[in-house]
């Protein structure tokens, strides 16, 4: 053979597969199990509030957030993650682990209306908390007190699996909380349930349109004492580290799209059911897009939730989930 006959043979071929044989040769399919709604549930509200900054994304009522929960699992939609806003704030967070709070009873209506919907909440203070920060505040040094603010977030997660949650997610980012509460939880008989940690958190502008939708943007600072520094990639392995040693079921990465080498590693160095958080700001600048005619959404979405899972994840948490599951049809 000679060589201008082998190079000839050996030219990439891709481009003459049909769409039939594409198909057979993709590498990567994403699945309606893949998807996790967040959904926002207020307490202060009569009926559902749009979030501007969020086309599409609203807070619902106790009743309307059944009723989304139901009409997302009618869809395919498999799992959702629930965020309280609620009527009261205080320095301690209170209404985060009250038997009687408002994700305590989203999660007790859902379980019982939509029972095969896998319901995961959000383990945070910062919503609850009249400075919204992540955890107890020493107002006068200006900072966030790590090993206070365990307890209120192992009760908050303890509460609640007692309404039935099937997973709990801390995102609040203080040290040693997973371990905390994998123990409350083991304590009160909750061996059962799953803790997937947003372990690798990034200090991120990106969070920006959700602090409209819950309401928690800080009343002073910032978050960069807990949450991590944008520059730092093997920092990022070492948190999920730790949460995988202090037993976090499933690992998070969080933002999505700016941080696909960060969900990689993770992956790759870990191997454990691995979730990518698809934020608000993500969603937001293409929603913004589209409705200027800018940008194709449907297209731009999956091409987005595609990168997601060649970059390694098993779960992505979006606003699209729905819209997803629908497309995939
Ligand atoms: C904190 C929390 C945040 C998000 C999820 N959980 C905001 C923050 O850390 O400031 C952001 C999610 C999004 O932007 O869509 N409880």
């Amino acid at each position: 053979m000679n060589t201008a006959t082998f190079a000839q043979h050996s030219r990439p071929r891709r481009l003459r597969y049909s769409p039939a044989i594409r198909d057979l040769v993709r590498e990567t399919t994403i699945n309606a199990k893949d998807f996790i709604l967040p959904l926002f549930v207020s307490e202060k509200i009569k009926e559902k509030v749009p979030i501007e900054s969020m086309p599409g994304v609203f807070q619902f009522t106790l009743e309307e957030v059944v009723e989304q929960a139901a009409a997302a699992a009618a869809d395919g939609v498999r799992s959702i993650l629930l965020f309280g806003i609620p009527a009261n704030k205080d320095e301690k967070a209170e209404q985060a682990y009250a038997e009687n709070g408002i994700v305590q009873r989203a999660v007790r209506a859902i379980k019982k209306e939509v029972p095969q919907l896998v319901v995961i909440t959000d383990v945070c203070l910062c919503e609850y908390m009249s400075h919204g920060h992540c955890g107890i505040a020493d107002r006068e040094r200006g900072h966030i007190l790590n090993d206070e603010s365990l307890e209120l977030l192992a009760m908050t997660a303890v509460s609640h699996a007692a309404a039935g949650a099937d997973i709990v997610a801390p995102s609040d980012m203080m040290d040693g909380r997973v371990r905390a509460i994998r123990m409350e939880l083991d304590g009160a008989g909750f061996e059962n349930t799953i803790i997937m940690s947003y372990a690798a958190k990034f200090c991120s502008s990106f969070y920006g349109p959700f602090r409209d939708a819950a309401e928690s943007a800080p009343a002073f600072g910032d978050r960069r004492t807990y949450q991590m520094d944008y520059a730092n990639a093997a920092e990022a392995l070492r948190e999920v580290a730790l949460d995988i040693e202090e037993s976090a079921d499933i690992v998070m990465v969080k933002p999505g799209l700016p941080y696909l080498d960060i969900l990689w590693r993770v992956k790759e160095a870990f191997e454990l059911p691995t979730a990518v958080y698809n934020v608000s700001g993500e969603y937001s600048m293409v929603k913004a897009a589209a409705q200027n005619g800018w940008i194709n959404e449907r297209e731009t979405v999956m091409e987005t939730m595609m990168a997601f899972k060649r970059a390694g994840a098993d779960l992505i948490v979006t606003y699209w989930a729905r819209d997803v599951v629908n497309w995939l049809k």
